[in-house]
């Protein structure tokens, strides 16, 4: 049997006395998109950053396709398009610039640019439609579009599994169709991805399955399942239960009402060590 994508074995963080996730377990199948909810602090940043190994954890491993995550980093498998708040948008980096560098593992110590890496970055910045915007300082892109660029960093990488932290927050209708139709796509040629996202009503359309979180993987299924007001209840608190929550039709999509937003903070009741 082949590895999972993405194992997460009981994975405990802490900053400082901030205990970010308590032995958390995830197993992610292949070419699956699975949605990440879970309220403000509740741990999503903390996991992709766990899986990309960009912060080590107190407990437990990560393993991608059974490796370690440096391997897959270091390989350019994994693309990572990070929450807005993480990125410093002042860097003097064109759209161009960020996208060549998903081809840094595709160049040599040089990093000198081939005409690949340029057509590779041109197709990415084509299918994102920010083509005309190639040349524009990143932090110049309005946030749709920047999440976008970073979509293109992943699609030049050759990337087999994107994490997208809130790639639509703050982003317009039509950025959200675009990056969702992009990830479809993505998918069915065999990419696995994991996105966290508060937009519940977006959530059946967009996954194949969700887990919701809180510090810990609460629940692990099909968006139909997670998405029942008991379960959201666990994650966000009782007064979930009080909301207009995403209805399944009988074998159908979601009716298309007007879902609030999930914003709660656990912020003030943070789990300490
Ligand atoms: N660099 C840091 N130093 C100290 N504490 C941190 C740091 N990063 C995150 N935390 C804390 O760890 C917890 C989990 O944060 P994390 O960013 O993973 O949550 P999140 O689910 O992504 O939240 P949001 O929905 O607001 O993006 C929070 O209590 C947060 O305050
Ligand atoms: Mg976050």
């Amino acid at each position: 049997m082949s590895n999972p994508a993405i194992l997460v074995d009981n994975v405990t963080v802490h900053y400082g006395e901030v205990l970010a996730l308590d032995a958390a377990s995830l197993s992610l199948d292949h070419a699956r998109i699975c949605g990440l909810i879970g309220m403000n602090g509740s741990g999503k940043s903390t996991l992709f950053k766990a899986i990309m190994g960009m912060i080590k954890p107190d407990g437990g491993r990560v393993l991608i396709n059974g490796e370690p995550p440096s391997k897959a980093r270091k390989e350019g498998g994994i693309g990572y398009v990070p929450q807005s708040e993480d990125v410093d948008w002042q860097f003097p980096l064109s759209v161009r610039d960020v996208v060549m560098m998903g081809r840094y593992g595709h160049q040599g110590f040089t990093r000198r640019p081939s005409k690949a890496d340029r057509i590779a970055v041109h197709d990415a910045l084509e299918r994102v439609e920010l083509a005309d915007f190639a040349g524009r300082q990143i932090g110049q892109l309005s946030g749709g579009q920047k999440k976008r660029a970073f979509v293109a960093r992943g699609i030049a990488q050759g990337a087999t599994m994107m994490l997208l932290d809130e790639p639509f927050a703050g982003v317009d209708k039509r950025s959200e169709a675009t990056i969702t139709r992009l990830l479809r796509e993505l998918a069915a040629d065999g990419c696995t991805i994991l996105i966290s996202t508060h937009d519940l009503h977006a959530l059946p359309h967009l996954c194949d399955e969700a887990v919701l979180l809180m510090r810990k993987v609460l629940m692990h299924g099909p968006p139909e399942l997670v998405l029942q007001p008991e379960n959201l209840a666990m994650a966000f608190g009782l007064d979930v239960l009080n909301r207009d929550l995403p209805v399944q039709e009988p074998g159908g999509r979601d009716a298309d009402r007007d879902i609030p937003m999930v914003d709660a903070d656990l912020s003030n009741q943070q789990g300490r060590s």
